[in-house]
């Protein structure tokens, strides 16, 4: 995320465009807990403390697919939200370096997903307006959303695409920042000249890293690791919708390739969320590892991302054991309301 931050930055100055200093991202966006990355990530958990030292992007209003402001789903928008990333680079669009961005999906805004629409309006606006497109891929790369690359769905390039994680298959610290000829060919010069990207770790391009990403590659192609996932992919999704979508405290069940996630609410209707000091998704993890799983709580979602290599009949283990730790929790949390109910009438005021 440094690096695409940088050479962004740099490009522009390479090309004398110097006011083009700025970024964009969206709100609740995710881009990692660096200094830079803080600038970029919109969640107050992980930035408010340290404000004082973050270059602060621009933060724009993104998509919200469960809670519409357009009453639409992704299958039939027209991505209208658009228009408030629109509004922004038509007014600022020159002094604005790169849109950063989690395409198709936004993991910590509580695996927010939505329409293709949206990255190929923001690709047609990004070329237009001479700013680069920069993809987060690291959680969504390498097949999670069911194409070898989220931005795959949008058919739509990238200038700098950032990857981790799948990379490496989750194994080895190792990830890479790619970027078009078009701004390669900007930074590389004759030595004379002194042209070049100045950024280094201890361990850039470490020989095991490297040697891991490459194996993995070799199996991504050789053991057709994308349909081996498509096959499982809708296998979950038609279990965990027979499972989930009919249940009256679950809003929403959504998944794209190999990430499930449902929204828990405590009113279906009015999509009313729980207390947040009730922690409802925490306890649910809790009930959960005593059956064995480890559930992932992200605010009122619950999600899955199991590994490639998990069997149907593990699918099944962590759809059932989890919703038997959802409805166990809720049982629980309707007996303690119903204890207050008892002792506010009795005592008469509010417990
Ligand atoms: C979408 C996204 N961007 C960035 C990051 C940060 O990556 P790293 O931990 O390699 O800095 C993560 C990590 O979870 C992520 O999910």
């Amino acid at each position: 995320m440094e690096i695409a931050l940088k050479i962004s930055f740099q490009y522009h100055q390479e090309k004398g465009n110097t006011k083009r200093k700025k970024f964009v991202s969206l709100k609740n966006a995710y881009h990692g807990e660096t200094l830079g990355a803080l600038g970029v990530t919109d969640v107050n958990l992980f930035t408010e403390l340290y404000k004082p030292l973050i270059k602060e992007a621009l933060k724009v209003e993104g998509p919200d697919c469960y809670r519409c402001s357009w009453n639409k789903k992704p299958v039939n928008c027209e991505a209208e939200c658009f228009i408030h990333m629109q509004e922004l680079l038509e007014e600022n669009g020159d002094e604005i370096a790169g849109v950063i961005i989690e395409p198709m999906v936004q993991g910590a805004a509580g695996m927010n997903m939505y329409s293709p629409k949206y990255l190929k309006k923001l690709r047609a606006l990004t070329i237009e307006k001479g700013v680069h497109f920069i993809a987060d891929e690291i959680a969504v790369g390498f097949g999670r959303t069911g194409k070898m690359f989220a931005c795959e769905h949008a058919d739509i390039s990238p200038d700098i695409m950032c990857v981790g994680k799948g990379l490496t298959a989750g194994y080895f610290p190792m990830a890479l920042t790619l970027i078009t000829d078009e701004i390669y060919n900007t930074f590389y010069k004759d030595y004379l000249e002194g042209g070049a990207f100045l950024h280094s770790h201890s361990y850039s391009g470490n020989p095991l890293g490297c040697s891991v990403a490459v194996e993995t590659l070799k199996i991504f192609k050789e053991e057709d690791i994308l349909k081996e996932v498509e096959k499982k992919a809708q296998y979950l999704e038609k279990k965990a919708r027979e499972i989930f979508e009919n249940h009256k405290n679950i809003g929403e069940y959504r998944q794209i390739g190999f990430i499930g996630a449902l929204e828990l609410v405590k009113d279906k209707e009015k999509k009313e969320r729980f207390k947040s000091y009730e922690r409802a998704t925490y306890e649910i993890y809790k009930i959960g590892l005593e059956k064995g799983i480890i559930i992932r709580p992200l605010g009122d979602v619950i999600y899955f991302m199991p590994p490639y290599t998990i069997e149907l009949d593990e699918i099944d283990f962590m759809l059932e054991s989890c919703l038997e730790a959802i409805d166990e929790y809720l049982i629980k949390r309707e007996k303690v309301e119903e204890k207050n109910r008892v002792l506010n009438n009795f005592v008469g005021f509010e417990v």
